[in-house]
Parts: C-alpha cells; structure tokens; sequence
C-alpha cells in the first residue's frame, strides 16, 4: 500500500509502496506494523491539517476540563505539546486560569507554519530527548506534555518517551491520547490501519511501555472521538500518586475482551464489510447513478485501496482541507475537490470515508440545501443513511 496521506499532483506521479502487516505481540498484547516507513518520508511535508470541527471542539473542552478537575493540570502550568499539528489544541487551551504558556513541537514544516500563524509558539522537530533538553534549557520544564494521536506514529516511541521524561517537571504528567486498539478491533476499523499508525495501543502494552521509561500510567479516559480513542495519564515513577482503581478496571475488561476471538471477528468483519461496500459501489455505477467520497482522510485512502476502487468509480473527493484541491488520493487516483461541491452539484451518493465525523457531516450537508445525496457508512457496519 502507499502511505495513505502521500496525496499526489497528478495522476501519473509514481507512488512507492510499503507492506502493510498487522502483528501481535504475545509479550505485551501490543498490536503493531511489521515493517514501518521512515518517519521523515512521512511527515517532513504533511497534508494532515485539523479540521475545525464541533465534535473535535468538545472532545477539547471535556480534556481541559478533566485535566483541571483532577488536578493535572496545576495552577501556573507550562504546557507542551507533541505533533501539535496546526495548534487547535494549544489554542484552546491557551487561556484556561491553570495555564502560564503554551508551546508546540510538530515535524511537518508546513504545519508548523500555520501553527506560527495563529500565535502558537511551534518548534519545528520530532520530539525527542534532545528537543526535549532544549525545551528545559529555554524554559523550564513542563508541568503537562500532551500528545495527541503521534505516539503510535514513531517506530521508536521510547525516543518520544525518554524526551518525555527529561522534560517532565518532578509533579507534572504525561497526557498521551490515541485510537484505542480494542475499539478499533470492535468497531471493525480496519482502515485506521496505515502506514503511519505504527502502534495500536491497550492498557496493558502502554503500562509496559511507560514502566520501560520510568514512568508509570495513572489514569485512563475513554472517549469517542475518532471511532474510540483512550486517554493515558502517567507520572513520573517516583512521584508516586495512586493510580485511579479504573485503570485495573479496565485492564481487565480488556483483557476478557481481547481473548475472546476478537481478531478472527475482526478478520472476518473486515472482509464482509469490504465486499458489501465493493458491491454498493459497483452496483451504483452500474445503475449509472453518481457517487463520490467525502473526506480525504488517511482511512478512506487504505479502504480504496484494500478494495481496489479507483477514479472509475469515484470521480471525485470533497474535503474541507484547502491544501489537499486539486490533489489525488494515493493509487486510488481520486481528484480532491472543496466542500462546496458536495452542495452545488451533488452526487446521488457519498462514501462516508470520514464516517467518524458522520453526524457533523451529514448535517452540514442537509443544511447547505442538498437533500439529495444517500451516504454509504461503510464503519462500524455499512449501511445507507437517507
Ligand atoms: P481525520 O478523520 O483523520 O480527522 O480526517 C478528517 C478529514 O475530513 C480531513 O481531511 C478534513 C475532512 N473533513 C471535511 O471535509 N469536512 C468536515 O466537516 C470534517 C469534520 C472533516
């Protein structure tokens, strides 16, 4: 497969591809990629920007909030933030009474730019013990690291890990947020697997992975954002408060969960899922009826792909993200178009490949006048939404 953000500028641009294999660990229950592409091919120029979206804004607010209410975040707290993409979060973070100052780190140059434009103070690196010195050196260390979905797109997590620990201040915490891995077998994502997402994390390979650092995980939140997402608080080891007792509660459901012939289900789902949609598709085009793609995501790169639909079938992709127009969906071949398409000249169907923005979208779409177009869900089971 190619890395499913690689758009290209045109169709006949050549795309390299990558295996792209699923495995698990027997030693910690980890689910991670066999081969895993070099970081810098990935994310040096990066077309993965924020949306601005409500469902993204109150998954923000309930974080703050939680991080306020238990007491991570301090009073007078200097917050970092690993791949702080274009500083959404920062931004929204930036004036609660607990924060001093915020600041980002992101590799993508482009990002950080963007970042640098809305007033977030962003340092241009992957984050690592060194980045993390320079940090300390320049402003002290940090009572709250935040890493949002990047942690799982590193080969070397303990790199980010050992930078963590370095700039962590003796009281602060870690405050790392990615898919959860037993929801992503239960939900039957299996398009959130690409290349970038190298780790798909459980309870318990991040406890082995934070003791590994010297670090030790306290609390855990579980949220839906992003088709089920889990939030790791860690400490530093010597600090020594005591774990929230859902941390063990939740180990354990997992633990029960995961043995239960969860991956052969996931197998199995992931074909009949991929056939259905194959066969919806098919028989729109063959019925001479239009469909598009909404949503130029990663996931909707690796769903085309596994099911070898190309520009044929789907002309065309709306996505709000102005630097993806005009740009072709890896190997799909797809042309990405504004959003405004999908209201002025409407498909009769759209295949939902942000399907974990399914709510927001599709009234946005009612909203803007067009009631014609039916959207094909194809996660957590397809289905055909009026
Ligand atoms: P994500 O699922 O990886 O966050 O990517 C979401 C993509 O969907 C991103 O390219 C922006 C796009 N999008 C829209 O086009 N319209 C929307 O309303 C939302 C929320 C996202």
């Amino acid at each position: 497969m190619p890395p499913a953000n690689s758009f290209k500028s045109s169709r006949a641009e050549e795309e390299q591809c990558y295996p792209l294999v699923l495995e698990l660990c027997q030693k910690c229950g980890n689910l991670q990629l066999q081969y895993c592409v070099d970081e810098k091919e990935l994310f040096n120029q990066y077309f993965y920007i924020t949306p601005d979206s409500p469902s993204l804004r109150s998954h923000y607010e309930f974080l703050v909030r939680y991080m306020f209410d238990e007491t991570y975040l301090a009073p007078d707290s200097f917050v970092v933030e690993i791949g702080s993409n274009i500083g959404r979060f920062l931004l929204h973070l930036k004036d609660n009474p607990g924060v001093r100052r915020v600041l980002g780190v992101d590799p993508a140059q482009n990002v950080c730019a963007l970042a640098r434009k809305e007033g977030i103070e962003t340092i241009c690196a992957f984050f690592d013990g060194a980045v993390a010195d320079v940090i300390s050196r320049e402003h002290g260390p940090a009572q709250i690291i935040v890493a949002r979905h990047c942690c799982a797109h590193n080969k070397n997590p303990h790199l980010i890990l050992k930078g963590v620990h370095n700039l962590l201040a003796d009281d602060g915490y870690f405050v790392m947020e990615n898919a959860y891995a037993l929801n992503t077998l239960q939900n039957n994502e299996f398009d959130q697997i690409y290349h970038e997402h190298m780790f798909y994390y459980m309870i318990r390979s991040v406890q082995k992975l934070f003791e590994l650092n010297d670090l030790s995980l306290v609390d855990i939140a579980i949220v839906p954002i992003h088709g089920g997402s889990i939030i790791f608080f860690a400490q530093k080891k010597k600090k020594g408060r005591a774990a929230n007792p859902s941390v063990e509660t939740y180990s354990r459901i997992e633990a029960e969960l995961m043995g239960d012939g969860l991956l052969r289900d996931f197998v199995d789902n992931t074909e009949n899922i991929g056939n259905r949609v194959k066969e919806i598709v098919t028989d729109v085009n063959n019925n001479k009826k239009s469909i598009w793609a909404y949503g130029a995501t990663a996931k909707g790169s690796t769903l085309l792909n596994y099911l070898k639909i190309d520009y044929h079938e789907i002309p065309y992709c709306v996505d709000s993200t102005s630097i993806k127009h005009g740009k072709f969906l890896p190997m799909a071949n797809i042309e990405i178009v504004p959003e405004e398409y999908a209201w002025s000249e409407p498909p009769d169907y759209f295949l939902l490949t942000a399907w974990n923005y399914k709510t927001e979208i599709i009234s946005k779409v009612r909203s803007k006048g067009n009631s014609k177009s039916r959207f094909i869900v194809p996660i957590p089971q397809v289905t055909i939404e009026e």
